[in-house]
């Protein structure tokens, strides 16, 4: 095999955010973009002999091709086996997957996640380690240190592959593979659910909506929900992947998923909806004209558990993302088994999860997932969702309210002001910051300050520190106000505001979240100046 040595200059953009480097395809249409990066990776590796590599992305525009130019790097760095899924597909929990059970040393996932693909969209790639989880911080430093000062990087000569074909073609020095992309994946998942029960109810007139929203989860769940679980084939919806995802923005959330929420809102309502993003982490799940927040769904996950068959032994901790509503909290304490609270970004989970402390985690950003994989799964948190109504014969508002009746309600929404000047934006967090401590012990309206902190976080399992991490106001009866600014965004900057309201005794209140909010979200106003600073009277996305 020949291996080229190409001279190349750095550039000075490609930091890796929360989940990887994410840019308009333009940017990686850049010659040496795309290849001083992955270089990047690589030299941050010390790749030992016999190491493979998992590589894979969610069908986006740009896929095929930096798959082609990804094989050819990895050969000429010294892996001596790249395991492609088909097509160039993966879903980033199938990746996380595959990396744990071929063992590989670790994974290129190309994705943006949930931002729209395209031409003139977005693209992305990410690193993940030998635990299938992403590359912790001190990797993507490193990458981001080496992006800067590159100097060339290596390339083998030799010709594309065909990606639609299984197999294996074995190169001098280096041999790529072909997976079935979804069939391991699905293996996984009959392992862990009574799919004879889920079978069941999807075969007897229990009416159920998938929505892949032209991502890469539609080969997953047709493989899943119809070929293995009997479901009717009009249960799918957009499950075809193609390159711009229909020209939709691929997250799954009220706002986006218009398609499936006109359904679940409709005249002939399934009893289930659910949604998946992009590259197939995410997941919205709703009932009939009812809508599960992400933070309700982990905390209910959580109480169930013991009804799937891959937790009955139960479950030995649970995690969530500061932002992340307190309702899996209180299962936890009633368990009596520890509850985590660590910074926004799934690869704070990994550690917690290799340690053995924790089975479940989530995120309030429609992100739920177990130690099966190191990546938040949509598709594993649907099958969660049908497994319990399965075995509960209930629907999904019985048992949401159920759980708030035993355990009160957590009412959440997140506020998020998009596309924001990034000097305005830290002038907002600027302030907060400054003037936190004079609000503590102080009343605003019905809420009296407890606390107001910058939220740090101390890593229990390999002690390592992460600071601010966000502005959190604790009021004296569990309710909270959060502020903090995106890491994934691609336009400006991306304010983000978590409120979190704590209702014991939901029996006599109003149902809907964002009228039991409103007073905190005047009160969040008030104190962060946003209107005045930003411009800005109104959220672009409320979720
Ligand atoms: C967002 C979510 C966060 C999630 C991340 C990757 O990050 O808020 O929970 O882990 O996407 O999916 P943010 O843009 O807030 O930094
Ligand atoms: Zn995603």
């Amino acid at each position: 095999m020949q291996i080229k040595t190409i001279k190349t200059q750095a550039f000075s953009d490609q930091k890796p955010g929360t989940s990887g480097l994410r840019k308009k395809v333009s940017v990686f249409q850049q010659p040496h973009y795309l290849e001083n990066f992955v270089q990047s990776i690589f030299d941050t590796l010390i790749v030992p002999e016999n190491a493979v590599l998992t590589l894979g992305g969610d069908g986006r525009f740009y896929n095929r091709e930096a798959i082609q130019v990804i094989i050819k790097m990895a050969a000429a760095n010294g892996f001596v086996k790249v395991i492609v899924g088909q097509g160039g597909i993966l879903s980033t929990p199938a990746a996380s997957h595959i990396i744990r059970q071929h063992q590989t040393f670790g994974g290129i996932i190309l994705s943006a996640s949930h931002n729209p693909g395209g031409p003139d969209k977005d693209f992305g790639i990410k690193y993940n380690t030998a635990n299938g989880g992403p590359a912790p911080e001190k990797i993507t430093e490193a990458i981001f240190e080496n992006s800067k000062v590159i100097q060339c990087y290596k390339k083998a000569e030799i010709v594309n592959i065909d990606l639609d074909v299984l197999g294996e073609t074995v190169l001098e020095g280096c041999a790529v593979t072909i997976i079935d992309s979804v069939h391991g994946y699905a293996d996984l998942m009959e392992g862990m659910f009574d799919f004879a029960a889920i079978r069941a109810l999807l075969t007897d007139g229990f009416q159920f909506k998938f929505d892949a929203m032209h991502a890469v989860t539609g080969p997953y769940a047709k493989a899943i929900f119809l070929d293995r679980l009997g479901a009717p084939a009009d249960s799918l919806m957009n499950c075809e992947v193609t390159e711009d995802f229909g020209g939709g923005h691929p997250d799954p959330n009220l706002t986006y998923a218009h398609d499936l929420v006109d359904i679940v809102y409709g005249m002939q309502a399934p009893d289930f909806g659910a949604a998946s993003d992009g590259d197939g982490d995410r997941n919205m799940i709703l009932g009939k004209a009812f809508f599960v927040t992400p933070s309700d769904s982990l905390a209910i996950i959580a109480a169930n558990a013991h009804l799937i068959p891959a937790y009955k032994q139960g479950i030995v901790g649970v995690a969530r993302s500061m932002p992340t509503s307190g309702a899996v909290d209180r299962v936890a304490a009633k368990m009596g088994i520890d509850c985590y609270e660590t910074p926004t970004g799934w690869k704070f989970f990994g550690n917690l999860m290799d340690a053995g402390k924790v089975t479940l985690c989530g995120e309030e950003s429609f992100g739920t997932g177990s130690n099966h994989v190191r990546e938040k799964d949509g598709l594993w948190a649907v099958l969660c969702w049908l497994n319990i109504i399965a075995v509960r014969k209930q629907s999904v508002e019985k048992i949401v309210k159920a759980h708030w009746a035993e355990y009160g309600r957590n009412v959440y929404s997140r506020h998020d002001y998009e596309a924001i000047p990034t000097v305005k934006a830290d002038r907002v967090i600027a302030r907060l910051r400054h003037q936190f401590d004079t609000w503590i012990g102080q009343g605003f309206g019905n809420y009296q300050v407890k606390a107001c902190d910058d939220f740090a976080y101390s890593d229990p399992v390999d002690g390592s520190v992460s600071v601010s991490q966000g502005i959190r106001i604790l009021f004296t009866d569990g309710s909270r106000i959060v502020f903090r600014l995106s890491g994934t965004g691609t336009r400006g900057a991306t304010i983000r505001i978590y409120l979190e309201a704590y209702d014991p005794d939901v029996a006599n209140h109003h149902l809907d979240a964002q009228q039991a909010l409103k007073e905190l979200v005047d009160i969040a106003l008030r104190l962060s100046d946003l209107i005045a600073i930003t411009g800005q009277t109104q959220p672009t996305v409320i979720t």
